[in-house]
């Protein structure tokens, strides 16, 4: 299965340090899927026209099912995934952040401001994640059965989960 990654930090992207969200996404989607994984990795700066151009090409040229971003879902000013994220979605599907906030904020009180969508292009899920990688592991294994479901009704496909 295609899997897409995309990390989304001006400070990785400018190598002031390494991207650790990104290879923790590697991690934690190894622990649940039990499919053969095949990575497409991308690191951003948060610039909203870049990530559209990219969640464009991921989904439309390269047709990965599942596309997982982290970073850039705050309330600061240079955030800008989730509007990027609505730009290119066809439909939107606000539970998928709804859950990670719900879940998230019984230990972690600032969860809320996370703004994480997800949605559907074409045939593609896009998720958003928040950019913290202890977030990762708290956020994207809830997400395994929902992401496994949506895949079957707009892939074609259903990935087995471990
Ligand atoms: N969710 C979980 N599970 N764990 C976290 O540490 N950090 C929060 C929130 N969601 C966090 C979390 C914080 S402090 C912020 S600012 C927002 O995610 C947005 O983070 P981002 O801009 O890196 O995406």
């Amino acid at each position: 299965m295609k899997i897409a990654r995309v990390t989304l930090s001006d400070r990785a992207a400018a190598g002031v340090y390494a991207d650790a969200s990104g290879p923790e996404i590697e991690r934690v989607a190894q622990t649940f899927f039990a499919e053969p994984l095949e990575w497409t990795r991308v690191l951003l700066p948060d610039d909203r026209a870049a990530l559209e151009a990219a969640l464009r090409r991921l989904a439309d040229d390269d047709a990965i099912p599942l596309i997982v971003t982290t970073g850039g879902t705050g309330p600061s000013p240079r955030d800008i995934t989730p509007e990027a994220t609505r730009a290119v979605l066809e439909k939107e599907l606000p539970g998928f952040g709804e859950v990670m906030r719900m879940h998230s904020y019984a230990t972690v009180k600032t969860a809320i401001l996370s703004r994480a969508t997800a949605g559907v292009r074409g045939r593609s899920l896009i998720v958003n994640l928040p950019g913290r990688p202890s977030a990762i592991g708290e956020c994207l294994p809830l997400l395994a059965p929902a992401i496994a479901e949506a895949l079957d009704h707009i892939a074609g496909f259903r990935p087995r989960l471990a």
